[in-house]
């Protein structure tokens, strides 16, 4: 049994993309490993934040998980904010990291875009922060998108260059999981762009919290090209849009894209799309009428976040007390 560690920014609302990408993977890995899924509230404040809209972000996306299958009984679900060893960890590892490892970081780039200087410091130092959620748990997975794999990538080399340089063995490798047919599911309105909460389109995504009418329509107006669905993988290469849609049928209907294809071979988007919100919406309308439940009674799910929040801390703070005495702090007594 291995400990999985993965987390999500409550910095909007769930969307596809993160239940192909993520959150489906977390539900199948719980049968047989113990998971630690964190609402990652100090991420979320890295870019500005409504307090808010924040606090019920945070709620309405742990509604969310639970109403996907997360258990939050086997399993441990928490808002970061709870457990204060993140926080320490990622201290120590800010320092640990180097300036030239941050700068290569692609998704900061996209986010600070042409104003580098003007975002956040926690924006810059995100990822070490991420490094710090996974190694005070000890976890050796993590189940993520493909976005977050040189991420994982800089969490190994902290880990290996706090290991060295304190002369430990302390901290261990981990390994992404990384699902490859859906480690990326790209925007409703550019195949090039993936489908992410912060755009600023919410036809671009389909949350988890949508209607059936609202997925239909967002469906049907969802970008794509004039030609009918080929029948082979290698025509849908040079159309993103196309690729999109066939590999999200896909994904709902447990298939490859290529047996997708075989069947609407020929056919026009207009039906295509049809059939791709009917699974949509059958797969997503109980998900959300579970959320909405559990949103009814709010200071039920905090108690759940909480008690998570105890456990989280029960397993870090221990760690995290280790890597402090490792550096050369004195006890707290
Ligand atoms: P975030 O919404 O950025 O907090 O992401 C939470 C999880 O969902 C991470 O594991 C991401 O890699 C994954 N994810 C986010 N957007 C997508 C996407 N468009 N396609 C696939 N996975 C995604
Ligand atoms: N950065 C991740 C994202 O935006 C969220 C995250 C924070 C995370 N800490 C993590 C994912 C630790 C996996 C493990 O998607």
């Amino acid at each position: 049994m291995a400990r999985i560690f993965s987390g999500i920014q409550p910095t909007g609302i769930a969307h596809l993309g993160n239940y192909l990408g993520a959150i489906q993977n977390w539900v199948k890995l719980q049968a047989e490993n113990e998971c630690i899924f964190c609402l990652v509230d100090l991420h979320a404040i890295t870019v500005a934040q409504d307090p808010k809209a924040l606090r019920a972000q945070t709620l309405q996306n742990a509604a969310i998980l639970i109403a996907c299958g997360i258990d939050p009984e086997r399993q441990i679900l928490f808002h970061q904010s709870a457990v204060h060893a993140h926080a320490r960890l990622a201290w120590i590892f800010n320092c640990v990291a180097r300036v030239g490892w941050l700068n290569r970081m692609t998704q900061f780039k996209d986010k600070a875009g042409k104003d580098r200087e003007a975002v956040s410091t926690g924006l810059y130092v995100y990822p070490n922060l991420m490094a710090a959620d996974i190694h005070a748990y000890h976890a050796t997975l993590v189940p993520v998108g493909d976005d977050q794999r040189q991420h994982l990538e800089l969490a190994n080399d902290i880990a290996e260059k706090f290991n060295h340089d304190y002369g430990v063995d302390f901290f261990p490798r981990i390994e992404p999981l990384i699902l490859a047919e859906t480690a990326r599911v790209m925007s409703l309105r550019d195949g090039l762009k993936k489908m992410s909460k912060s755009d600023a389109s919410e036809q671009s995504r389909i949350q988890l919290t949508d209607d059936a009418d609202t997925i239909a329509l967002k469906i049907r107006r969802a970008k794509t090209d004039p030609e009918p669905l080929p029948d082979n993988i290698e025509a849908l290469q040079p159309r993103p849009e196309a690729a999109n849609l066939v590999g999200m049928y896909a994904a709902m209907t447990n298939q490859t894209s290529a047996a997708v294809l075989q069947q609407f071979a020929g056919s026009g988007f207009g039906p295509f799309k049809e059939k791709l919100a009917e699974v949509l919406i059958a797969h997503i309308a109980p998900i959300t009428k579970a959320a909405n439940d559990l949103l009814a009674e709010p200071v039920y799910l905090e108690s759940i976040l909480q008690a998570g929040a105890r456990r989280a801390a029960a397993i870090a703070n221990p760690i995290v007390d280790e890597a402090e005495r490792i550096v050369g702090f004195l006890p707290r007594g």
